[in-house]
């Protein structure tokens, strides 16, 4: 049995989807087993049998941690804590989701596993602390991954597509750089990890490939794959901005790029591009 936390969410819907479709056998939990109450988990997991834990559950709100660092540690950091020691009890492996949220951006190139966090924010900070947390139980893997697109809930392309359709004009940031990761992909992975039932536990970086690119770049390729495929029918101007310039409560990374050499060689897999990625999700959201 599969116990999967966090089902809901953005990416939580879409490991449910995959565990439906490979008829693995799981339990899925949102927020109604409150995973920051060590009692509440005892309680759901007495007498229950897990040979994996995954966890999707997250305090995902950046900018709102700031001024709400109580409750992004007791979910990103305490919890994980609860979770370690039910894994333990249980003797189940488990499968946890991070952030590239954990660099402070300083560094040129993608980061690999080996890469010291210094995390810029709540977020970050809470997620770090989080998987530290986790590292106590020697059966976890944790995922680092980093900007999120699907199709289950809001995310960038999501906006992206709504403001296409309401705006003439979008200003962008360009000066912070990362990857796109396809929770439709990062679902796939973790599908192989189940299947192969791995042992090789520790932090695995896992986005999109590609060389590294801005949110500008994203957005102007989503407006051209849009664009493309008769989805908008107008022209926008995106116009590239400085972080500066854009009002957010927290610090983000200028780089978080993530390295995924690691995970690549370790299960022998080649990562899609971005961009393919991009273009699966569209071939999806039009034949809905
Ligand atoms: N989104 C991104 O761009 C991004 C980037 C890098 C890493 N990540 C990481 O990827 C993972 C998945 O992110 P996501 O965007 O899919 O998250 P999400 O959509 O915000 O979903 C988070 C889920 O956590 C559940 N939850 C909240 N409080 C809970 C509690 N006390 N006990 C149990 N469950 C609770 C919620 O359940 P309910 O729906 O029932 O309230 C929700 O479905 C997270 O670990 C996140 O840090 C995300």
């Amino acid at each position: 049995m599969i116990w999967l936390i966090g089902k809901s969410g953005l990416l939580g819907q879409e490991i449910a989807q995959m565990l439906e479709q490979e008829k693995l056998l799981y339990i899925g939990t949102g927020h109604e087993v409150d995973i920051t109450d060590i009692n509440e988990l005892k309680k759901f997991a007495d007498e229950k049998t897990f040979s994996w834990i995954i966890n999707c559950a997250a305090y995902t709100a950046v900018d709102n941690a700031e001024n709400d660092f109580e409750n992004a540690c007791k979910l990103n950091h305490h919890a994980l804590t609860n979770l370690a020691l039910i894994a333990k009890e249980k003797n189940a492996k488990v499968i946890h989701i991070s952030t590239d949220y954990v660099f402070d951006g300083k560094k040129n190139n993608k980061y690999t596993e080996e890469d010291i966090p210094n995390p810029l924010n709540i977020y970050g900070k809470s997620k770090y602390a989080g998987e530290s947390e986790l590292m106590k139980w020697n059966k976890s893997f944790i995922l680092r991954t980093s900007w999120l697109f699907g199709h289950n809930k809001n995310n960038f392309v999501k906006t992206m597509l709504n403001l296409f359709n309401s705006k003439e004009e979008l200003k962008i940031i360009n000066d912070q750089f990362g990857l796109p990761t396809y929770t439709k992909d990062l679902a796939q992975l973790i599908k192989i990890i189940l299947h192969k039932n791995y042992s090789q536990y520790g932090i695995f970086h896992f986005c999109n490939s590609g060389e590294k690119i801005s949110w500008f770049d994203f957005a102007s390729e989503i407006y051209l794959q849009a664009r493309n495929i008769g989805l908008i029918n107008k022209n926008i101007k995106i116009t590239p901005i400085p972080t500066i310039d854009y009002k957010q409560a927290a610090l983000r990374p200028h780089n978080s790029c993530l390295s995924t050499k690691k995970i690549e060689l370790l299960l022998q897999i080649s990562i899609p591009s971005w961009q393919n990625a991009l273009e699966r999700f569209f071939e999806i959201e039009t034949s809905l």
